[in-house]
C-alpha cells in the first residue's frame, strides 16, 4: 500500500488557543482511520485544516506528495479530498438530486448563452449526473435510489446522512473526512450506517477514509487503526486494541481507572 496523505507537525491557533499542537498523522491508501479525543481536542479543527477551512500556523499537509496547506477549499476539494460536516449542511427542501450534484463543483453549465447555445451538451450533463447519482444512491439501497427527485425533508435521518455521504463521494475522493456520522442516531441505526461505511470502501477500494466517532465500539467495527487526540496533540495511535490499551486513553477517554 502506497501512503496517500500526511500530515507533517500541523498546528492551528485561534488567538490564545492552540487547538492543534504539531499534529502528524500519515494515512495508506485503501485504510481507514478513526479519528478520537474528547470534546474540544481539535478533531473538526484537523478537517477544517486539511480542507482549507481554516489556516494554519505550521506544518505541511501533503496528499500524493503535494502540499496542500493553505490552499482554497476548492482547490483542495480538487486534489481528491472531500467531506461531511458535524451539523449537516443539507437543504431540506431541495430533491436529493439536488443535494447530491451541490457536491459536484462545476457539474453543471448553467450559464443561459451556454444552455441556449450549447443545449446538448447541457442535457448530456444532467443525464450523465443523473446516472452518477443513482449509482451512488444504490450503494446504500435501491429504495433510495427510487427517491433521487424526493424532496430531502422526507428522508428518514440515516437516509439524510447517506446523502451527506453521497454528496463527498460524487467528487470521486481519494481521501473522505466524515466528522461524526452517527451523531443522533440510535445504537441500530449507527450499527446500519457502518455498514454502509463499510460497504462503501468496499466499492472504493483505494480510497482513504478518516472518520471521527465518540462510540468505541463503531470505532472497533470500522477502523483499522485508531488516532487520539487531546487538546490538539496526538496522545495514541496504533490498532484499536492498542489504543484501548494505552494508560491513557484508559484514564481520560474512557473514563475508568
Ligand atoms: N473558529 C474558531 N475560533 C475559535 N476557537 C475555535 C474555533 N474552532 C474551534 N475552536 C476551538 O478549538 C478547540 C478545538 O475545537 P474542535 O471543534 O476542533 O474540537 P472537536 O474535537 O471537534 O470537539 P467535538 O467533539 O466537541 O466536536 C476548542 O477549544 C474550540 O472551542
Ligand atoms: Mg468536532
Amino acid at each position: 500500500m502506497s501512503k496517500l496523505f500526511s500530515a507533517d507537525n500541523v498546528s492551528v491557533r485561534f488567538g490564545g488557543l492552540q487547538a492543534l499542537d504539531k499534529l502528524s498523522l500519515d494515512i495508506d491508501e485503501g485504510t481507514i482511520i478513526g479519528l478520537i479525543g474528547p470534546n474540544g481536542s481539535g478533531k473538526t479543527t484537523f478537517f477544517n485544516a486539511v480542507t482549507g477551512l481554516c489556516r494554519t500556523a505550521g506544518g505541511q499537509i501533503l496528499v500524493d506528495g503535494e502540499d496542500i496547506a493553505g490552499l482554497h477549499p476548492r482547490h483542495v476539494y480538487q486534489r481528491g479530498v472531500s467531506r461531511t460536516f458535524q451539523r449537516s449542511r443539507l437543504c431540506l427542501s431541495l430533491s436529493v438530486f439536488d443535494n447530491v450534484v451541490i457536491g459536484r463543483q462545476n457539474a453543471l453549465d448553467l450559464t443561459l448563452f451556454g444552455n441556449l447555445f450549447r443545449r446538448g451538451r447541457f442535457i448530456e450533463s444532467v443525464r450523465e449526473n443523473h446516472d452518477r447519482v443513482r449509482a451512488l444512491l444504490s450503494t446504500f439501497s435501491e429504495p433510495l435510489a427510487a427517491r433521487t427527485f424526493d424532496p430531502l425533508h422526507t428522508l428518514s435521518m440515516i437516509d439524510r446522512r447517506r446523502i451527506e455521504v453521497c454528496r463527498a463521494l460524487i467528487a470521486n475522493p481519494r481521501l473522505l473526512l466524515l466528522d461524526e456520522p452517527s451523531a443522533g442516531m440510535t445504537p441500530d441505526e449507527t450499527h446500519e450506517f457502518m455498514s454502509d461505511i463499510l460497504k462503501v470502501r468496499g466499492d472504493h477500494p483505494r480510497m482513504s477514509i478518516i472518520i471521527i466517532e465518540h462510540e468505541m465500539d463503531v470505532i472497533q467495527r470500522v477502523a483499522d487503526r485508531c488516532v487520539v487526540l487531546n487538546f490538539g496533540k496526538k496522545v495514541a495511535e496504533g490498532t484499536f486494541d492498542a489504543v484501548v490499551a494505552d494508560p491513557w486513553v484508559q484514564e481520560a477517554y474512557l473514563g475508568s481507572s
